[in-house]
Parts: structure tokens; C-alpha cells; sequence
């Protein structure tokens, strides 16, 4: 065990520091940056079928939903196809109108959960295309589907997905910027940019991860917290939702992830001296506006931990703490935000004892309803 951990004391710790090598596995052959190619043989093979599609339906459950939420803001934002997101188990028992011309992604580390592949058997009954985000090789909702992508993230032990959920990001990333190249809704030059900064990811990780002292500092401030609020907006709102699953999963306090203009419509009557709110303000974020949610919580004395864009000016004035994620374009933030949460969230339940890898209650894969 101690040998498989490679020197950590959990597999999600090591989990959490294989990122940069992760996503780069998850590029390599895929991405050539300098020449503006991007090639994944699952949709350069089926190319047709993405293109003449009416719609996008993204199935998929837990951690793998959260990250088909980012890619429904890649693909719209990128390659203007509408895309829904569905909850595996909510899809496939509401009689959903599903057509020839809708196009299904599905998406799954482990490829074994139940809901999620009744639901690919389902799309594929009424004549959709069913491609698949796997993440283990040879898996059933890898066989299950028409095509696919492999996220090649390599084992993922702990039960709290890490790894999974920011290779997952990386392969909605590629497939956008692909959809967007073969139908034009972006230029040339602004693939090629997009390529460029996307290959910086994994050395920003690698980076962003020395951050850990820090984090562990902001864990120890809020571990006695009984609830928290998470706040994000646009490509960072479905970041806020994972950052509070991860803090669910495996610390046992309670979390809320909300879209950040959200927090006026409920959230915000809960917010006192006692609720740490962590908010995502990146610099191009629609940033003014989720400034002025963080004076809201600060004047309602709520406790303001932000990610901030690395030299942030102003929401350290009036934040409690502030973790700095390096520049990069907003679209690919996601991967940048969500390590500060998943450190955070490892280093509380650390310092509350709890069984960071095999949480009470959870299971790794979900292969009965
Ligand atoms: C379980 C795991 C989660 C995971 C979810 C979906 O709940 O504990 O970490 O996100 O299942 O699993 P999948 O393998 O389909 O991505």
C-alpha cells in the first residue's frame, strides 16, 4: 500500500500531484500546439455526425457531471452547438426525446456506472450517436459506445475523483476547439492561441501545487466550519459545484456549490460571522460582478476565501484569504481553479481524521442504481 502511494500519505494526495503528468497523457498524440492540429481519432472518424447534429446531450453522474457542465460552456462557447447536461439517473427514467441527430456524450472514469449505462443503452436504442470519456480501458461504457476518448489519467484510487475531473476538462477542451476548427466558428489564429495556452496547463499545475503550505494554513482556519458556501460563474460555476462535493465527500461538512449571482435567491440568508464563503473571481470571469457579490458577503460578515487571477489588486482588500492561480484564458481556467478546492478539501479532512481515501458511505464506481 505504502509503496503504491509513492510516498504520500493517501492516494488522493498522489492523485491530486499527478495532474500535470495526467493532462499531459491526456494531450499527448492528440495536440500538436505549433502546428494548430488537433487529432482524436473517435471524432476525426465521426466528424460528420458531430457536425450535422442538432444538439449535444452530455450524460453522466457525480464528479463526471460537474465536468460535463464545463464542457457544456467549451462547446457552446466554442463550437456554438447546444449542448444539455443530464444526470444519468434523471435521464433515462423521464421518457427524454432523443433523435437520430442528437449526438450523446457520455462521460465516466471508471466506465462501470450503472445509471450512466442505461442511459448510453437507452440514447442508443432511439438512433443516437453515443461517444464516450472513459477514463479506464476496456470498461463497459467503453465497449458500450458507438466512439470514444480515453482519458489517460491513469488509476484513480481515492474515492474523491481528482485526476479524472481535470483530464476529463482537458478532453471537452480538445473536442471543442476540434468542433470549432471543422465548422469555423473560430479562426484559425484563435485555435492556434487556444492550443498555445492549453499547453502551458500542466507546467501551471505543477506550479499552482506549491501552494499546498498555504492551503493547509486556510484548512486549518475553517476545519470547525459546519457548512460552507461555494460561488463561481460561468466556466467556474460547475468548479464551485465540485469544490463543494469534494469537500462533502470526504470532511462530512456540508457544502453548497452555487452559481455566484445565484447567492441573492437563497443562499444569501444563511451567510453570517460563521459561513466561510469561497468564491472564484478570475480576472476575465465576469469579474466586476462577482466583485460586488464578495462585498455582499463581507457585509454580512461572512468569511471570504477567493481565487483570484495572480496579481489580483482588489478583492485582497477585501477578502480574508486570497489563493493566486496563474493567467491563462478563461475557458481553461477550470483545470487552474479546481486544485486550490481539491487541496483544501484533502487537508481538512486530514485534520479531522477522516478516512480521506475511502470515505464513509461512498463508493468508488456505482454499478448498481
Ligand atoms: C461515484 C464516485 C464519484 C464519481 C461518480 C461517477 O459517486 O464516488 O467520484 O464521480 O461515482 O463515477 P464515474 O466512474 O461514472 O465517473
Amino acid at each position: 500500500d505504502q509503496i503504491e502511494k509513492g510516498g504520500y500519505d493517501h492516494f488522493m494526495l498522489k492523485e491530486i500531484y499527478e495532474q500535470p503528468k495526467a493532462i499531459t497523457d491526456t494531450f499527448r498524440g492528440r495536440m500538436l500546439a505549433n502546428e494548430g492540429i488537433i487529432r482524436m481519432a473517435g471524432i476525426d472518424d465521426n466528424i460528420s455526425k458531430f457536425l450535422n447534429a442538432d444538439r449535444i446531450i452530455v450524460i453522466a453522474c457525480g464528479t463526471s457531471w460537474h465536468a460535463g457542465l464545463v464542457g457544456e460552456y467549451l462547446l457552446e462557447d466554442m463550437a456554438r452547438i447546444p449542448v444539455e447536461v443530464e444526470y444519468a439517473s434523471e435521464f433515462r427514467y423521464r421518457n427524454p426525446i432523443i433523435t437520430p441527430k442528437d449526438v450523446v456524450i457520455a462521460i465516466s472514469q471508471s466506465g462501470e456506472t450503472a445509471d450512466t449505462l442505461a442511459a448510453i443503452k437507452l440514447a442508443k436504442s432511439k438512433g443516437a450517436f453515443v461517444f464516450g470519456i472513459c477514463n479506464v480501458v476496456g470498461s463497459s461504457i467503453a465497449r458500450e459506445t458507438h466512439a470514444g476518448a480515453y482519458t489517460h489519467a491513469g488509476p484513480e484510487i481515492g474515492v474523491a475523483s481528482t485526476k479524472a475531473f481535470t483530464t476529463q476538462i482537458t478532453i471537452l477542451s480538445l473536442i471543442s476547439l476540434k468542433l470549432a476548427q471543422a465548422k469555423g466558428t473560430l479562426s484559425k489564429t484563435a485555435v492556434n492561441k487556444y492550443l498555445q495556452t492549453m499547453q502551458q496547463i500542466p507546467n501551471q499545475v505543477e506550479n499552482l501545487l506549491k501552494i499546498d503550505k498555504e492551503v493547509q494554513e486556510i484548512a486549518y482556519h475553517y476545519k470547525d466550519a459546519t457548512n460552507c458556501l461555494y460561488l463561481g460563474r460561468g466556466f467556474n460555476f460547475p468548479v464551485a459545484l465540485e469544490g463543494a462535493l469534494k469537500l462533502k465527500e470526504i470532511s462530512y461538512i456540508h457544502a453548497e456549490g452555487y452559481p455566484a449571482a445565484e447567492m441573492k435567491h437563497g443562499p444569501i440568508a444563511l451567510i453570517d460571522e460563521n459561513m466561510p464563503v469561497f468564491v472564484i473571481a478570475t480576472r476575465k470571469g465576469h469579474y466586476e460582478k462577482v466583485v460586488s457579490n464578495i462585498q455582499e458577503i463581507k457585509s454580512r460578515s461572512g468569511k471570504i476565501i477567493a481565487i483570484v487571477t495572480e496579481g489580483d489588486e482588489t478583492v485582497k482588500e477585501i477578502a480574508d484569504h486570497v489563493i493566486e492561480i496563474p493567467e491563462t484564458e478563461e475557458a481553461f481556467t477550470p483545470l487552474l481553479t479546481t486544485i486550490p478546492f481539491q487541496l483544501l478539501s484533502y487537508h481538512i479532512a486530514v485534520m479531522l481524521g477522516k478516512n480521506v481515501d475511502q470515505p464513509r458511505n461512498l463508493a468508488k464506481s456505482v454499478t448498481v442504481e
